[in-house]
């Protein structure tokens, strides 16, 4: 194993620290009612289906003969393995065993189920008994005073989801990675930073000189700098930025699916 590899008891303890979290696995769009998905989170894969007017998440690993239950189909409000036939109910209890029907089904024939919702447009879910925290606010999804666009998702991202936010909240490299848009490379000092805890997240703030453009809304011509407002709402693989410019107030919610401990999928 190279020395660069984090050991399997290293892996394992990351994934426990946020298996406790709320966490993306799939646009809304992508479940669609006739048939199950299959997603990987912390890298356990995972079925996801809609049953009975809610979502379920089962281990993708029939209990009879380890059969992925997301190729399977959806049958009566349940989900049924294509292999022979077992049938889950949401809370994933077989209720069916088609060859042996008449006869007891015996009480470990279920596989382990987790907490799904949906919210923003995404399927959340949490590997953990009970949440340590609430699904990251986004209050601005549901108002009208903000412009949505679709989400963008960028898969197979090679990236700890944590190593991504830290690379977000870090403002020092605009001036470098993207002069004249974020940044100024005359001003390459970072700016003062106010921290604090609000509830279950960690919030930053900062104002910085940012070169008139586009994307702060500036008006069409707009030349040299503009003090823009940063400020981060972070929770441990989700961040949402409010950016406060003088073309207007600017809300960007990034928010990472941990695939596995170093690889993540992510929805902007
Ligand atoms: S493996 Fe699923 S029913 Fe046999």
């Amino acid at each position: 194993m190279s020395s660069l590899q984090p050991s399997p008891e290293a892996i394992e303890t990351f994934n426990q620290g946020l298996a406790g979290f709320w966490h993306p696995v799939a646009l809304a769009s992508e479940l669609v009612p006739e048939r199950p998905l299959g997603v990987e989170l912390l890298g356990r894969r995972l079925a996801l289906a809609r049953l009975g007017g809610g979502i379920s998440a089962f281990d993708d690993l029939c209990r009879h003969f380890g059969a992925a239950l997301s190729i399977g189909e959806i049958v009566d409000g349940c989900l049924r393995c294509h292999y022979h036939g077992w049938t889950y109910d949401r809370a994933g209890t077989v209720v069916d065993i088609p060859a042996r029907r008449g006869l007891p089904i015996p009480r470990e024939a279920k596989v382990p189920c987790y907490r799904a919702e949906e919210a923003y447009g995404l399927i959340w879910v949490c590997l953990a008994a009970e949440p340590r925290a609430a699904i990251p606010a986004y209050p601005e999804f549901a108002s009208d005073q903000f412009v949505k666009t679709p989400y963008r998702t960028y898969d197979g991202w090679e990236a700890a989801a944590t190593r991504i936010v830290m690379a977000a909240l870090d403002d020092t490299h605009f001036p470098w990675v993207h002069p004249g848009i974020l940044g100024d490379p005359a001003h390459p000092e970072p700016p003062d930073h106010r921290a604090w805890v609000e509830g279950d997240h960690l919030v930053s703030t900062y104002a910085i000189e940012q070169p008139a453009n586009i994307s702060l809304g500036s008006a069409e011509g707009a030349t040299g700098l503009e003090t823009v407002t940063y400020t981060n709402h972070v929770f441990p693989t989700t961040i949402r930025l409010h950016k406060a410019a003088p073309g207007g107030v600017f809300i960007l919610f990034q928010t990472m699916q941990p695939v596995a401990h170093n690889r993540s999928r992510i929805f902007l």
